[in-house]
């Protein structure tokens, strides 16, 4: 069987030490197909690149085919068909998101111009460095040859947080959570959205208190990330491997019936929010095709936060127009 080439930038970082591995053992496309891992990384992690690919060799992944190794974009991108962008600088305590545009937008300008030379015309590419959606924003206006809707921005790690909360909350299994929204910037002004979420098939906010979700859920979702940092000294790895593969596996098999993702695409105008920006929306995915979810009602409530966040993300835009 063909194998899928599948692009990782950052392999040498802590969050491809949990992805290769998984997609490795098959847990992103399955027991049945093989891949080849064409993975990116800096000349300085030269060593510590050989030292992961001498692991995943030591595995002996019955469905890893190869492992190519390069500091060149357009040879890590060449012909892939799935690729995550994960290389970049992270965060560390008491900074947010935002001020890694600096250090980190100059990378997706190089990259996606490489992607629109190398990738699959179809290649789906899901940007999981931060900031993340303006990340995929310098990545799309950087390959104009591809089609801007095979760019995503990776919510689904806040989407997977508000789950595991609300399930936690309500003491039911995480499988009984359905149609919860991460609305716009993965960032502090996000809105993760349970006014269309159910628990059990019933409006979730029929299972929990308005102040709980709004001084309780809505400000933990938004300060995960910090949280985590604060108290690892390092940001998610394993968590956000894991949303990087639920991410992708949504995208490539479909999400489940009654159920909704989250990504940040690129806004077409829907509820409103500006075109042209990288936002995040509710969407449900067909034959490897998303749709932002249609005909919701967004309430004054819904509506401020969902304001602020595209607000940031304009200012995002304005910060880095020069690499548009
Ligand atoms: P890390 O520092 O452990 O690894 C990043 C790796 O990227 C390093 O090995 C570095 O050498 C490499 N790199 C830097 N520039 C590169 C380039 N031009 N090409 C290829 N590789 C390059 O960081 P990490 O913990 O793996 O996190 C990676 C990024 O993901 C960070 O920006 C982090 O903030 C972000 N992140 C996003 C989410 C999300 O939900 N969207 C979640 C967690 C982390
Ligand atoms: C997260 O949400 O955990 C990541 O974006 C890392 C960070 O900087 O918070």
């Amino acid at each position: 069987m063909k194998p899928v080439r599948i692009a990782v930038t950052g392999a040498a970082g802590q969050i491809s030490y949990s992805l290769l591995f998984r997609i490795a053992a098959g847990e992103l496309l399955g027991p049945g197909k093989p891949v080849i891992l064409q993975l990116l990384e800096i000349k300085e992690m030269a060593e510590v690149m050989t030292g992961t690919v001498m692991e995943l060799h030591d595995c002996a992944f019955p469905l890893l085919q190869d492992v190519v190794v390069t500091d060149d974009p357009d040879v890590a991108f060449r012909d892939a068909d799935l690729v995550f962008l994960v290389g970049a600088k992270p965060r560390g305590p008491g900074m947010a998101r935002k001020d890694l545009l600096a250090a980190n937008a100059g990378i997706f300008a190089t990259q996606g111009k490489a992607l629109n030379h190398s990738a699959k015309r179809d290649a789906k590419v899901l940007i999981v460095g931060n900031p993340a959606n303006s990340n995929a924003l310098i990545a799309i206006r950087n390959a104009p040859d591809l089609e801007s809707r095979n760019f995503a921005a990776m919510t689904c790690l806040d989407h997977n947080r508000a789950v595991g909360m609300l399930a936690r909350h309500c003491q039911v299994p995480v499988t009984d959570v359905q149609r919860i929204a991460i609305w716009g910037n993965h960032s502090l002004t996000q809105f993760p959205d349970l006014v269309h979420a159910r628990v059990q098939g019933e409006p979730a906010l029929e299972r929990v208190d308005w102040d709980w979700y709004v001084k309780t859920f809505i400000p933990a979702i938004e300060q995960r990330g910090s949280e985590v940092i604060r108290l690892r000294g390092r940001s998610s790895a394993a968590s956000a491997a894991h949303a990087a593969l639920t991410h992708m596996r949504h995208w490539v098999f479909g999400t489940p019936p009654d159920d909704w993702a989250s990504m940040g695409v690129l806004s077409d105008g829907s509820y409103g929010i500006s075109e042209g920006i990288v936002y995040s929306f509710p969407v449900t995915v067909e034959e490897g095709r998303w749709q932002i979810v249609s005909g919701l009602e967004i309430d004054d409530f819904c509506r401020e936060r969902m304001t602020v966040t595209e607000k940031e993300l304009l200012e995002e835009r304005e910060a880095v127009k020069a690499l548009l």
